[in-house]
């Protein structure tokens, strides 16, 4: 049996396409280490794959049958973090009415997969490291030290090295995850996997939804061959779909594909999705111009959201009350008015409450891009609290 086909065989299995170098390295790395219980570093852009590498280790490693948590260590606040991944003793804090099992006990006998664990704050890289080393933890507020068999699989589109360089990933805990890394480098650096994947996804939707699918046409595939793809596959597959919808099921031409990827883009756009921007504020003067006159249009609702938060409730409680848990679920309060300023107040909001609103998640938006989804960065340059924004990314499901 040749290398080859025994790797496309097991490359099946895992539900990793592509036939580029970079992904048989991948697929035979994947295959080397699923079995073992060494941990594994995954790294690349956003978009790239990392989490179909993760299922697949955990998918043929012994520990199948047994729980994969995933944990999104960069949308946890960070004073959240270490009770969601240890749990806590009841009385810990406000909110610990009782005790709570952290994702580490649920992961018991099967995987943990800390996803962005570059976001991870420096005071919980030293417990993970210890959990790490000696498989033991503490809930937080307990003394009882605890013991779990878990894998630990990790993630992230950051450049830890450089982290650990600037002094803020820990390094001992970084060779240590990095015992075994797996790079998925950007679409646009393995094209030849493109018309793979485009065909793997236009069949799968076709077949999923009924929708009939008629090829993309050669020139259109060679616009799609060259495009930068900085949402790398993700980018692909939504794109994929989405012209399938909309074309309902003729052959897809270059021009369709064209007014798809080019047309909502103009270069004056200050929501372009060029990620490499080095800030929020594009590259020429007006666009400049632009960006900030949005983040003072965010700051500046902020402002009105809180002054009337203060005139409905008084100024006992203020907006950066900060709840001991933030819950997903939470839906954003409109704020209510004192009955006398209501009138007024709510015609104003009718009025200015779509823009506004768009305006903010757009904002929101791009600052995460400019800053590779970090959370925490974002939070920072919007000069909010990490838990208002954790807010408002669910509010405005941008999950
Ligand atoms: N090599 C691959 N084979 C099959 N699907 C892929 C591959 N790489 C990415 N995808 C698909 O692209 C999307 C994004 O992948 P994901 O693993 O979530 O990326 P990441 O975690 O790096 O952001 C998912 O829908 C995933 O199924
Ligand atoms: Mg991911």
């Amino acid at each position: 049996m040749s290398k080859k086909f025994y790797l496309s065989d097991i490359q099946k299995d895992f539900g990793i396409i592509g036939h580029s170098l970079e992904i048989e390295q991948v697929v035979s790395t994947v295959s080397q280490v699923a079995f073992s219980n060494i941990s594994v570093l995954i790294t690349g852009e956003s978009g790239t794959g990392k989490e179909v590498v993760v299922n697949a280790i955990h998918k043929h490693s012994p520990r199948k049958h047994k729980p994969l948590v995933s944990v999104n260590c960069g949308a946890i606040p960070a004073g959240l973090i270490e009770s969601e991944l240890f749990g806590h003793k009841k009385g810990a804090f406000t909110d610990a009415k009782d005790d709570r099992r952290g994702y580490f006990e649920e992961a018991d006998g099967g995987t943990i997969f800390l996803d962005e664990i570059g976001e991870t704050p420096m005071e919980t890289q030293v417990r993970l490291l210890r959990v790490l080393e000696q498989g033991e933890f503490m809930r937080v507020g307990d003394s009882k030290k605890r013991r779990v068999d878990v894998r630990i699989l990790a993630a992230t589109n950051r450049d830890l090295r450089e982290m650990v360089t600037q002094g803020r990933f820990r390094q001992d805990l970084y060779f240590r995850l990095k015992a075994v890394n797996i790079q998925l480098p950007p679409l646009r650096k393995r094209r030849e996997d493109i018309p793979l994947f485009i065909e793997y996804f236009a069949r799968r939707y076709s077949n999923f939804n009924n929708i009939p699918f008629a090829g993309f046409s050669p020139d259109a595939m060679e616009i799609l061959q060259n495009y930068e793809w900085e949402g790398n596959v993700r980018e692909l597959k939504n794109f994929v779909e989405s012209m399938m919808v909309l074309e309902g099921g003729a052959p897809i031409k270059s021009e369709a594909v064209h007014r798809f990827l080019f047309a909502d883009k103009p270069e004056s756009s200050i929501f372009s999705s060029n990620q490499n921007l080095p800030v929020l504020t594009g590259n020429t003067p007006s666009q400049a111009a632009q960006s900030v006159i949005l983040q003072q249009l965010f700051l500046l609702r902020q402002e009105v959201a809180e002054i009337k938060q203060q005139l409905s409730t008084g100024v006992r409680q203020m907006t950066h009350f900060l709840p001991a848990k933030a819950s997903k679920t939470e839906e954003f309060q409109p704020l209510s008015e004192p009955a006398d300023k209501q009138e007024i107040l709510v015609v104003e909001e009718e009025k200015s409450k779509m823009t506004i609103r768009e305006m903010e998640k757009k904002l929101i938006v791009e600052t995460l891009k400019k800053n590779h989804y970090s959370r925490r960065q974002t939070a920072k340059d919007l000069e909010i609290s990490e838990r208002t924004l954790y807010r408002k990314i669910s509010e405005y499901g941008l999950q």
